[in-house]
């Protein structure tokens, strides 16, 4: 600590003395503008490090004798970041009104681009021109004398920041409103927000069942193990709608008790109705194995046992495919009695944020 005011305080180049054993002692390099080795980082009894140049000035920047050179370059500092504050206000806009992501993309290349150019000038003209490096020395520990100077450092640093208050006024709401154009945007993409969207489906009361080509479907349309996929008439393009009608014929099909007459029963054999919407990642659930009676959906290969409430057996599926309660109307046609219901294990789908 002793050493710590020792300043060299002789203008000029950097000067040297070699010592006998012909290192050059830190305490005897003169430095130009007065400065301690110390503010270097290098203790002025040690020899001074050969990978560290002598000419180093922590304190010299480009304007520092040119008041008028230092205005300029705040200005052109300020603009840049202006540009950015301008930029980062326009993301927000582009976001609210729409996202055109073209827009939006060139909007953040003025904004981090303005802040980038920004640095690099103040960087360049306004802080301290030399790139100063240290060796790393013998030392595991910094000595106190090191800490000290590195704090001086970086106080010298502060007071170039603090000298400029103009472009910090420029640059704090234009990093802020740039943060939360970025932060925003994200946001914005997720799209409206889904309400009771996925709790329902076209299916409804009376609704009839039809085919892709849009014809509705009778219980006789479908053969003992066949299976079909149908929509709500009227909405075929429906993502959660789709339906698959199985005939079981007269296999051991477990009626769960809250869902007595769900499915359509006689000499054509038993129906029932399952999502076809897989319950882990929405894949269609389509691929049915007659003899055992299992629907396999060809995502991830979760397996639902039809017999026994479509309960996955086998894969990622957590729960099962609801089920969807149908019967016919006055024309013979199937009909859905509802939409998906909780009593059937809807909605259907996989799970999300508010559904256990
Ligand atoms: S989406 Fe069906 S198993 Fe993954």
């Amino acid at each position: 600590m002793s050493n710590i005011d020792d300043e060299l305080t002789h203008p000029g180049p950097a000067e040297t003395t070699a010592g006998a054993d012909g290192h050059v002692p830190a305490s005897s390099v003169r430095l130009p503008f007065g400065r301690n080795p110390r503010h270097f980082g290098i203790d002025p009894s040690d020899p001074w490090p050969a990978d560290v140049p002598m000419d180093q000035d922590d304190t010299h920047w480009r304007f520092e004798n040119d008041p008028k050179g230092a205005k300029r370059a705040e200005r052109r500092i300020a603009a840049c970041w202006t540009v950015t504050l301008l930029a980062s206000i326009a993301v927000c806009v582009v976001y609210v009104t729409g996202a055109n992501n073209q827009l939006a993309g060139l909007c953040y290349g003025l904004a981090f681009g303005g802040l980038g150019v920004g640095m690099i000038l103040w960087a360049r003209d306004l802080l301290p021109g030399h790139e100063v490096t240290a060796s790393r020395g013998h030392h595991e520990v910094s000595s106190e004398g090191y800490r000290v100077a590195v704090a001086e450092s970086f106080s010298r640093g502060t007071d170039a920041i603090a000298r400029r208050p103009f472009v910090f006024k420029i640059l704090a709401p234009a990093a802020g409103l740039l943060g939360l154009g970025t932060l925003f945007g994200p946001v914005a993409s997720l799209g409206p927000r889904p309400h009771t969207d996925l709790y329902k489906t076209k299916w409804g009361k009376g609704t009839r069942a039809v085919d892709q080509d849009g014809n509705p479907i009778k219980p006789t349309d479908l053969p003992v193990n066949g299976i079909l996929t149908v929509f709500p008439e009227g909405y075929m393009d429906d993502a959660l709608s789709p339906t698959l009608l199985i005939n079981v014929g007269d296999s051991d099909f477990k009626v769960q008790p809250q869902r007595a007459g769900w499915n359509l029963q006689g000499p054509y054999g038993n129906i029932v109705a399952f999502s076809k919407i897989c319950t882990h990642a929405a894949c269609p659930a389509s691929l049915y194995n007659v003899q055992r009676h299992q629907l396999i959906c060809p995502c991830h290969q979760s397996t639902f046992d039809v017999l026994d409430d479509c309960r996955p057996v086998f894969g990622p599926a957590p729960r099962s495919l609801a089920q969807l309660q149908i019967s016919t109307n006055s024309d013979g046609y199937i009909i859905s009695v509802s939409d998906y219901t909780r009593a059937g294990g809807g909605p259907v789908g996989p799970g999300f944020w508010n559904r256990g």
